[in-house]
C-alpha cells in the first residue's frame, strides 16, 4: 500500500518525507486555505520536495474553465496530479487531461457507480471519502470493498486512494480490503507506529542495558 499525506503543510510534509514514509501528497482547497499560502507556491514547494504524485485540485465547475486551471496547475511541476470533482464536467475533464499525459485524481467519491464512471474516464486515482460516509452512519469501508470488486472484475487500472481517513484503524481496514493508496493526515500517519507494548518493551530493554554498563561500538 502506498502512503500519501493529506495536507498542504510544508513543514509536516518535510518531516514525513525525511522519515521515508511518503509516496505522494494530496491537497484540496480547504487544505490550501489552512496552509495560508498561494496554491501555485505551495504546490511548487511540495513538488520539489516529494518524488511521487502531488494532487492539486481545480476549483472551476465547468469543463473549459477546469481545463484552463488544470493546464495552469500542470505547468507547476511534472509530478502534479490534477484533482477533479466527481461531476459530469469533472469526468469529461478527467478524460481530456489524461489524454494530455497527466495523472488525474477524481475526488469526492461516495458511491461505487461514481467510481465505475471515474475508471471508465481513465482516472489514475479514485478518492472514496471514508470518514465523511462514516460521519453519516454509512460504512465507508464497504465502499472500498465494492470498488475493489468492480475494478478487479473489469481489470481497471485506476488506483483506489482511500481518502478522508480519520483513524489508524481506517488505514488497516483499507489495507486489508486492498486499497492501493491511503491518504492520511500527518498525525494519523505518525500514530501508526504507536503501540503501548512497544514503548513498555523498549523501556525495559533500555533499563536492563543500562545495568550491563556496556556500550556498543
Ligand atoms: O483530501 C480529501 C479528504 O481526505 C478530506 O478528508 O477529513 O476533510 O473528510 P476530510
Amino acid at each position: 500500500m502506498k502512503f500519501f499525506v493529506d495536507t498542504a503543510d510544508v513543514k509536516e510534509i518535510r518531516e514525513l518525507n525525511d522519515l521515508g514514509l511518503l509516496d505522494g501528497v494530496t491537497t484540496n482547497p480547504s487544505l490550501i486555505l489552512k496552509s495560508g499560502g498561494k496554491i501555485e507556491d505551495v504546490t511548487r514547494e511540495i513538488c520539489e520536495m516529494v518524488d511521487g504524485p502531488v494532487s492539486a485540485e481545480v476549483t472551476a465547475t465547468e469543463y473549459s474553465e477546469m481545463m484552463r486551471e488544470a493546464r495552469a496547475l500542470a505547468k507547476i511541476a511534472d509530478n502534479v496530479c490534477i484533482k477533479v470533482p466527481l461531476t459530469l464536467d469533472g469526468l469529461k475533464a478527467c478524460r481530456a487531461i489524461r489524454s494530455e499525459g497527466r495523472l488525474v485524481n477524481v475526488t469526492l467519491c461516495f458511491s461505487a457507480n461514481q467510481a465505475l464512471l471515474a475508471a471508465k474516464a481513465g482516472a489514475s486515482f479514485i478518492s472514496p471519502f471514508i470518514g465523511r460516509l462514516d460521519d453519516m452512519n454509512i460504512d465507508g469501508m464497504e465502499l472500498i470493498s465494492e470498488i475493489r470488486t468492480i475494478y478487479d472484475n473489469y481489470d481497471f487500472n485506476t488506483e483506489i486512494l482511500a481518502a478522508s481517513i480519520r483513524t489508524a484503524n481506517h488505514v488497516k481496514q483499507a489495507a486489508m480490503l486492498g486499497a492501493d493508496v491511503a491518504t492520511v493526515p500527518p498525525a494519523t500517519l505518525k500514530a501508526l507506529v504507536k503501540h503501548p507494548l512497544t514503548d513498555k518493551g523498549l523501556e525495559a530493554f533500555l533499563a536492563d542495558w543500562a545495568k550491563t554498563g556496556q556500550k556498543i561500538g
